[in-house]
C-alpha cells in the first residue's frame, strides 16, 4: 500500500531514519523507543521478517486468505455465512490459563494471596530462555492499538508484537488497531509493551501446524515497567493481550496509582455497559460485573419482553469497563474494545437475538463445528442438532454423539466479531467522554443461597456484596467447572495487584466522590442461577432480566418498593412487574428466600477470603461482616 508521507514521518532525526528503513517502518511510524524497542524484541526472537499492520480491510483480508491457506481457519459458505472463518485450536489451547498467569510485581506482596508471583528478575531470566530464537521462521506482527476511542482522554495505547496472524486479524476486530493508533502516538506517546508467542519456531523447512503453540505457557504482567509477556498459548485473553492483560490486569493497576497523584484514580472492570432507555425517553446507564461465560454479553444485547411497555436495551460494551470520575461528580465509562470475543455455546435466537444478528457475516469462530453445508453449529444455537456435523477437533459427529456426551463445540468456543455489527449498539458507545452510570450490578453463578436481586444500602455495603461475590467456575478457565470460588468483582482472574488493596481503591473512590457531594451509582447484587431440585434454572434468565432492571431504575428514581433484609432491599413479589409472564410467587419466593443456614455457611467462606488477604483488607469490611452476622444471628 501506499502512504502519503504523514507528520510523524517528518518528526523522525537521522538515526531514526536509518532504524525505521532497517526495520521496514512504513513512513507513519515515527516513534523513536517502538521502534528500538521492536528492533530489540526482534534480535532476541529473531523471526523470519516483520509486519507493520495498518489496521485495513485489505491487510485482513490477506491475513484471513493466509490462515486458510496454512490450515489455521476454513472459510465457511458464503451463501450462508458471508465473510466468516472457521478455526479450529489444538485441543490442549481452549482457554485462558490462570495457573500460568503471573503478576511480576517487585514486591510478592504488592500481587497479593490471589495471584501466582515470581520475582521479577527469576521470570526475565526465564521468559530470556523462551523468547530467545522463538519466532524464528515466523512474521512478526507489529500491531499497535488503542484500547478506547482514538483521542478519548479515558483511552490508553498498546503495541502487541506477536508472531500470530490469528491474533493480529483479531486484534484488528477486538480493538482499534493499526495505522491510526500508531499516529496518535506520534514521536513519543506513551504505550503498553506486549509481547507475545506461540512459541513454536520453525526450524528451515519445517512444515507448520494449523495450530502452533506450546505445551509451557507463561503469561506474564510487569505492573511497575507495565509490560505483557506472553509465551505458548494463541488464544483469547492469553495471547489478545489488550483485554484480559492491558485492559484489566495493567489497567487496573494504573487506576490505583493514578489515585496517588488526585486521590481517586480510576477503575478498570471486568463489566459490560448497557443504555437504557425508558419508555418515556430517559437514558439510564449500567454496568455490570459477572464472572467469566456468566451473562455480561447476554445483558449488554438483551430485548426487553414489549409486555413491559416500550424500554429499550442498548450496548455500550460487553465485557470490560474503564471508568474515571467526571467534572460533574459523576462515574463515566467508557468500552475499551472494539470488539465481542462472546462465548458461543447457549447462543441462540431465543436466548439473544441481537448477538446472533451480529453473528451473521464478517465473524471468526473458534472451536464451535461445521456444518454440511459449510456453516457453524454449536450447543444450544438450535433445539434439534444437524444430523451430522464435524466436531471442533474435526472428527465426524450425529447427535447420538452429542446423546453420549460429547461436545460438538467446545464448551468455551467463542466468536470474534466487530461492535458495530451489533444491531443495538448504543449511539454514544464510541463517545470520547463515555457515558455516566446510574448503577452497578455484581452476579455470579450460584445455584443457591444468593437470592435473584439485592440493592446494598450503600457504598460500603455494596463494596463488601462485589468483594465476597461467589461463582461457580465455567469453561473459560482451564480446569474443573462447576466449583464455587470467591470472585470477588468478577476480578479474581484480573486484578494486577493486591485484592485487599483493590478493595480499598474502591471504598477511597466512593469516600472522595461523597466528600465532593456526588451521587454514587447505586449498587444490587443478582444472581439468574438458581436451581430447583432437578438442577433446573428456576428463574426465566435472558430478556426476561429486564425485570429486574427496571426494578433496579425504579429504585433508583424513588418509585419502587422492596423489603429489607439480611444485607440490603430485596423486591417483595408485588413490586416487580409481572406483565406477560408466569411466574408464581412460590417461584419468586424459592429465588429470593434467605436460608439462615445457608448463609451461615457463606459467611464462613467470606471470613476465608478475609483472612486470606490479611493486613491489607480494608476495617470497613471486617466490620460490615460483623454487623451482617449479627443481623443474621438476629434472624434466626
Ligand atoms: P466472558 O466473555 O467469558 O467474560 O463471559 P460473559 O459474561 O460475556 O458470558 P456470556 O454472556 O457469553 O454467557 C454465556 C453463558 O451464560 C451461556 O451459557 C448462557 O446461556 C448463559 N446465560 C447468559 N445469561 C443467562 C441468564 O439470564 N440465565 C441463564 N440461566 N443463563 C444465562
Ligand atoms: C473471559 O474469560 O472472561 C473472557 C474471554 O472474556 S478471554 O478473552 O479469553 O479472557
Ligand atoms: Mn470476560
Amino acid at each position: 500500500m501506499n502512504h502519503p508521507v504523514s507528520g510523524v514521518a517528518q518528526l523522525r532525526d537521522e538515526d531514526t531514519a536509518k532504524l525505521a528503513a532497517r526495520l521496514s517502518a512504513p513512513s507513519w511510524v515515527g516513534h523513536r523507543q517502538l521502534l528500538e524497542w521492536v528492533d530489540e524484541i526482534a534480535a532476541r526472537t529473531r523471526p523470519a521478517r516483520i509486519h507493520w499492520c495498518d489496521g485495513s480491510q485489505e491487510e485482513y483480508d490477506r491475513l484471513c486468505e493466509q490462515m486458510v491457506a496454512a490450515g489455521t481457519m476454513r472459510k465457511l459458505n458464503p451463501a450462508r455465512r458471508p465473510d466468516s472463518y472457521l478455526a479450529w485450536s489444538d485441543p490442549s489451547d481452549v482457554a485462558r490459563v490462570e495457573d500460568r498467569t503471573f503478576i511480576c510485581s517487585e514486591s510478592e506482596d504488592d500481587a497479593g494471596p490471589t495471584n501466582n508471583w515470581m520475582a521479577p528478575a527469576e521470570m526475565r531470566a526465564t521468559l530470556g530462555g523462551l523468547f530467545d530464537g522463538c519466532m524464528a521462521g515466523r512474521t512478526m506482527y507489529v500491531i499497535p492499538f488503542s484500547m478506547g476511542p482514538l483521542g478519548s482522554h479515558i483511552a490508553h495505547i498498546g503495541v502487541e508484537l506477536s508472531d500470530s496472524p490469528y491474533v493480529a486479524a483479531s486484534m484488528r476486530t477486538m480493538t482499534r488497531m493499526g495505522r491510526a493508533a500508531c499516529e496518535e502516538l506520534g514521536a513519543d506517546g506513551e504505550f503498553v509493551p506486549c509481547v507475545h508467542s506461540v512459541g513454536k519456531p520453525l526450524a528451515a523447512g519445517e512444515k507448520d501446524v494449523p495450530w502452533p503453540c506450546n505445551p509451557t505457557k507463561y503469561i506474564v504482567h510487569f505492573p511497575e515497567t507495565r509490560e505483557i509477556w506472553s509465551y505458548g498459548s494463541g488464544y483469547g485473553g492469553n495471547a489478545l493481550l489488550g483485554k484480559k492483560c492491558f485492559a484489566l490486569r495493567i489497567a487496573s493497576t494504573m487506576g490505583r496509582q493514578a489515585a496517588e497523584v488526585d486521590r481517586k484514580g480510576w477503575l478498570a472492570e471486568h463489566m459490560l455497559i448497557l443504555g437504557l432507555t425508558s419508555p418515556e425517553g430517559r437514558k439510564y446507564h449500567v454496568a455490570a460485573a459477572f464472572p467469566s461465560a456468566c451473562g455480561k454479553t447476554n445483558f449488554s444485547m438483551l430485548i426487553p419482553p414489549k409486555a413491559l411497555g416500550g424500554w429499550k436495551v442498548t450496548t455500550i460494551g460487553d465485557d470490560i469497563a474503564w471508568i474515571k470520575p467526571h467534572a460533574d461528580g459523576r462515574l463515566y465509562a467508557i468500552n475499551p474494545e472494539a470488539g465481542y470475543f462472546g462465548v458461543a455455546p447457549g447462543t441462540n435466537d431465543a436466548t439473544n437475538f441481537n448477538c446472533m444478528a451480529s453473528l451473521r457475516e464478517n465473524t471468526v469462530f473458534t472451536n464451535v463445528a461445521l456444518t454440511d453445508d459449510g456453516d457453524v453449529w454449536w450447543e444450544g444455537m438450535t433445539k434439534e442438532p444437524p444430523a451430522h456435523l464435524i466436531d471442533w477437533q474435526g472428527k465426524d459427529w450425529t447427535p447420538e454423539d452429542g446423546k453420549a456426551g460429547r461436545k460438538a463445540a467446545h464448551p468455551n468456543a467463542r466468536f470474534t466479531v466487530a461492535a458495530t455489527q451489533n444491531p443495538v449498539i448504543d449511539a454514544d458507545w464510541d463517545s470520547v467522554e463515555g457515558v455516566p452510570i446510574d448503577a452497578f450490578v455484581f452476579g455470579g453463578r450460584r445455584s443457591t443461597t444468593v437470592p435473584l436481586v439485592t440493592e446494598a444500602r450503600n457504598w460500603v455495603e455494596g463494596v463488601y456484596m462485589a468483594a465476597t461475590m461467589g461463582s461457580e467456575t465455567t469453561a473459560a478457565q482451564a480446569g474443573a467447572t462447576g466449583v464455587v470460588r470467591r470472585d470477588p468483582f468478577a476480578m479474581l482472574p484480573f486484578c494486577g495487584y493486591h485484592m485487599g488493596d483493590y478493595f480499598a481503591h474502591w471504598l477511597r473512590m466512593g469516600r472522595e466522590l461523597q466528600a465532593e457531594g456526588a451521587r454514587l451509582p447505586a449498587i444490587f447484587c443478582v444472581n439468574w442461577f438458581r436451581t430447583d431440585e432437578n438442577g433446573k434454572f428456576v428463574w426465566p434468565g435472558f430478556g426476561e432480566n429486564m425485570r429486574v432492571l427496571k426494578w433496579m431504575i425504579d429504585r433508583i428514581e424513588g418509585r419502587a418498593g422492596g423489603v429489607e433484609h439480611l444485607f440490603g432491599t430485596t423486591p417483595r413479589y408485588e413490586d416487580m412487574g409481572w406483565d406477560g409472564l408466569r411466574f408464581p410467587r412460590s417461584d419468586f419466593e424459592r429465588i429470593t428466600s434467605i436460608d439462615t443456614a445457608a448463609w451461615e455457611r457463606e459467611f464462613e467462606l467470606h471470613a476465608e477470603l478475609f483472612d486470606k488477604l490479611g493486613e491489607r483488607l480494608p476495617d470497613d469490611l471486617r466490620e460490615v461482616k460483623e454487623r451482617l452476622r449479627e443481623r443474621l444471628a438476629a434472624m434466626r
